[in-house]
């Protein structure tokens, strides 16, 4: 593919990977990705804006033929997906410097082994001229990993926030074209890499109201040129309030967790809450983590295996604990045979989760007359706790 434009002098050069379907060995990507890098030519000085993943480093040096010099490379986070192809950039441009904040650097030396001599680091704030063009760098740690900056293309008003903003989405539509489309891939990718740190990202969006900004060119997915679409969703999947939702991961071995589970969907149903409901022996994990950024209310389903909970829903316990979604309430329902401690053990793998824990209803075996009251005794619970919360 050719470079495109996106301004005078400033290029699109990424790549686009269709095939994609997984993310640091974890979190799917139906609909794949893009590593998007960036040339700004200034009128004395060459900047490369990240670079792309390592399996996709032909694609990027080939945008490289024409370019006879390349002065800075902008590095704003080290993960491999953006700079795997940093050191062959750098062994076509000897005299090229890796621009990035003080964290950036010692990660680039110990990922990729980038000689010490071969950066150049910036604090918050710093500028670099290319000549009629100023990059401005934006230090903004946790989006995605502890050493992440923004750069903003001053004279342009471009934002190039790497991971931020994000959508792993494969498309030959430079900006967005289907705004249905791009809010499903922008949410699952806040989901799964932003979620846990909103409050951080929250600071950063207050930050970023002080700039004037025309187009947000993230390193994944199409680009925004009307940047308020995605800034508003940011805004309301970080502090807007939780919804009337309750999301429902569980798994049933012989249909008494089945059955419960269909028994308490209808029986939230009927009080006015959305429930969203995740087997988890077929679910992709990145819908159900789309479903926590909203919920108000967590209510896992399981059965008991050897004393504890399915290991299918202690692994969904422990991603909803680790992306640390805004839930305010958590319960527990499900089955056991002889003995069970699932309720004590899943307690103990949500520690981040700052909820009110609301009685758990277990069933012995087969649920029965008792154990539906208790389902709709928790429903109601839920439905009124919602309201006194204002949860819509
Ligand atoms: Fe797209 Fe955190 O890498």
């Amino acid at each position: 593919m050719k470079a495109r434009q996106i301004k005078t002098n400033v290029y699109w050069v990424g790549a686009i990977d269709w095939d994609r379907r997984l993310f640091d060995a974890l979190i799917p990507l139906p609909d794949g990705t893009s590593y998007n890098a960036y040339l700004v030519q200034g009128s004395q000085k060459l900047a490369l804006i990240d670079a792309v993943d390592t399996s996709m480093t032909d694609v990027l040096m080939a945008y490289l033929d024409n370019v006879p010099v390349i002065d800075y490379v902008i590095a704003n986070h080290a993960e491999q997906d953006h700079s795997g192809s940093i050191p062959q950039v750098l062994a076509k441009y000897p005299d090229a410097k890796v621009v990035t904040t003080p964290k950036g650097k010692d990660m680039l030396v110990a990922l990729l082994l980038i000689p010490e001599g071969r950066f150049i680091t910036v604090s918050d704030g710093e500028t670099l001229s290319l000549g009629d063009k100023t990059l401005e760098f934006i230090h903004a740690p946790w989006v995605h990993w502890s050493e992440t900056m923004l750069t903003y293309l001053r004279e342009d008003k471009i934002l190039l926030p790497c991971d931020l903003f994000g959508s792993h989405l494969a498309t030959t539509d430079l900006y967005v074209a289907d705004e249905g489309q791009v809010y499903e891939a922008a949410k699952r990718y806040y989901a799964e890499i932003m979620m846990p740190f909103s409050t951080i990202i929250e600071k950063h969006l207050e930050k970023l109201d002080g700039y004037k900004i025309d187009v947000i060119a993230p390193s994944h997915g199409p680009l925004y040129d009307k940047p308020s679409f995605i800034l508003e969703a940011y805004r309301s999947w970080v502090s807007g309030p939780p919804k009337n939702i309750v999301v429902l991961p569980y798994i049933s071995m012989h249909g008494s967790t089945q059955k419960m589970v269909e028994y308490f969907v209808g029986a939230l149903a009927g009080r006015g809450v959305t429930v969203k409901q995740f087997n988890l022996a077929a679910t992709d994990i990145g819908k159900l983590a789309m479903a926590l950024v909203d919920a108000a209310t967590m209510v896992i389903g399981t059965p008991t295996v050897l004393v504890g909970p399915h290991p299918n829903v202690a692994h969904a316990a422990f991603l909803a604990n680790a992306l640390r979604p805004r839930l305010q309430f958590v319960s527990i329902i499900g089955s056991y045979g002889w003995g069970s401690k699932a309720v004590e053990q899943l307690k103990g793998m949500i520690p981040n989760l700052k909820v009110e824990v609301l009685a758990p209803v277990l069933s012995k075996g087969f649920p029965r007359k008792e154990d539906f009251k208790a389902l709709d005794s928790l429903a109601s619970t839920i439905a009124e706790k919602h309201k006194e919360h204002g949860f819509a």
